[in-house]
């Protein structure tokens, strides 16, 4: 089908698209090789959903070019729908339809028969752990089923290429490992998907290559590991109740880190890049507090979180909307709370 089996499934050129005043993508490139997966890591407002409305023909760009398997998202908008497979920030699943429905409607957009409908449907259904709740409407499913419903949709017509925006944001620790799982499976099957997450580890579990977008534009690429090696390793972490002797505790730790210890002081929390020294690193860490006599909370060692990826690009926190709206300053507070509510 396609017309150049040879290039890469997805090929952005120069992509820009504005809402009014608001710059959303402001010259994106992007390439995918097959059955490759792209994370496309950025907080919110970065312009990932607009990317992947974009690339999965809902939204017009405004300049550059989108190929999808060979067919441009614009010119050739029905070809590339029946290529792809979309599974979006929010679910598009009709809630009042029950599991099996849901799934055979889609079988008969995509003009299987009613028998090869509900044939695709019961397969998915087992292959998402849906069986059970085939036959109940899907508003009474958990966030978790919900999400894995709307991505059986979308691989109902079998795509060559998976869209899968922001797929474990809003879960549970378990429903997001759990998803982590059904997308592996999917990838090692060979589809090639572009996956949008504001989460590091998130990428760093599932994606080959990720690009970095903030405010439009792509601010880095490479693997995990290359965007992590920026950031120098793992960063050890802790809070100090008392915020009277944090600068204590940042003497404390300063030479411990391979950085400069970067303290908070409405919060209280300090971190610092220690490399790959993890575990010598915190026992330092505990002594030094420990002779100085700072009681701290929480110590641990963690990856690189997106946060600090960026601090590390752009040498400043990115902002967010929803830090700002809450009257916070900076992102750091409201991305981790994320963390904590999706990890
Ligand atoms: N339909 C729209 N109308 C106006 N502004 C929009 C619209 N869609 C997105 N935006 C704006 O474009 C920017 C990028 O949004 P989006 O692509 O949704 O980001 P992300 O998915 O990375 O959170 C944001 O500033 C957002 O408010
Ligand atoms: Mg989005």
């Amino acid at each position: 089908m396609s017309q150049d089996s040879s290039g890469p499934a997805i090929l952005v050129e120069g992509l820009t698209k504005a809402f009014g005043e608001v710059r959303a993508l402001r010259g994106i490139d992007l390439a995918v090789p097959r059955g490759t997966v792209l994370g496309v890591l950025g907080p919110n407002g970065a312009g990932k959903t607009t990317a992947v409305r974009i690339l999965t023909t809902l939204l017009r760009p405004d300049n550059g070019r989108a190929i999808v398997e060979g067919r441009d998202v614009v010119r050739e908008a029905a070809a590339v729908r029946r290529l792809i497979g979309l599974s979006g920030q929010s679910a598009a699943i009709q809630e009042e339809l029950t599991g099996r429905e849901n799934l055979e409607i889609v079988g008969r957009l995509f003009h299987l028969s009613r028998a090869e409908a509900r044939r695709r449907a019961v397969e998915l259904l087992a292959q998402f752990d849906l069986t059970d709740a085939a036959g109940r409407a899907a508003k009474n499913f958990s966030g978790g089923m919900q999400r894995r419903l709307d991505l059986a949709a979308s691989l109902v017509g079998r795509p060559k290429v998976l869209f899968l925006d922001e797929p474990t944001t809003g879960l549970d620790p378990r429903s997001r490992l759990g998803m982590w799982d059904i997308i592996r499976s999917l990838v090692a099957g060979g589809t090639t998907t572009l996956l949008t997450t504001q989460y590091l580890d998130e990428a760093d579990e599932l994606a080959d290559e990720i690009v970095v977008i903030d405010h439009g534009l792509v601010i880095a690429a490479g693997t995990a590991e290359e965007l992590k090696s920026r950031v120098g390793g793992d960063v050890l972490e802790f809070t100090v109740p008392d915020r009277s002797r944090i600068s204590d505790a940042v003497a404390a730790v300063a030479s411990i880190g391979e950085g400069e210890p970067h303290a908070d002081k409405e919060t209280g929390v300090v971190n610092v890049g220690v490399g790959g020294r993890g575990s010598d690193a915190l026992v330092e860490a505990v002594r030094a507090l420990d002779e100085v006599g700072v009681r701290t909370k929480g110590l641990a060692l963690r990856r690189p979180s997106l946060d600090d990826v960026f601090l590390a690009l752009t040498g400043h926190a990115a902002e967010d909307e929803k830090a700002l709206t809450n009257g916070r300053r900076g992102r750091k507070r409201a991305s981790k709370d994320t963390a904590k509510d999706a990890s």
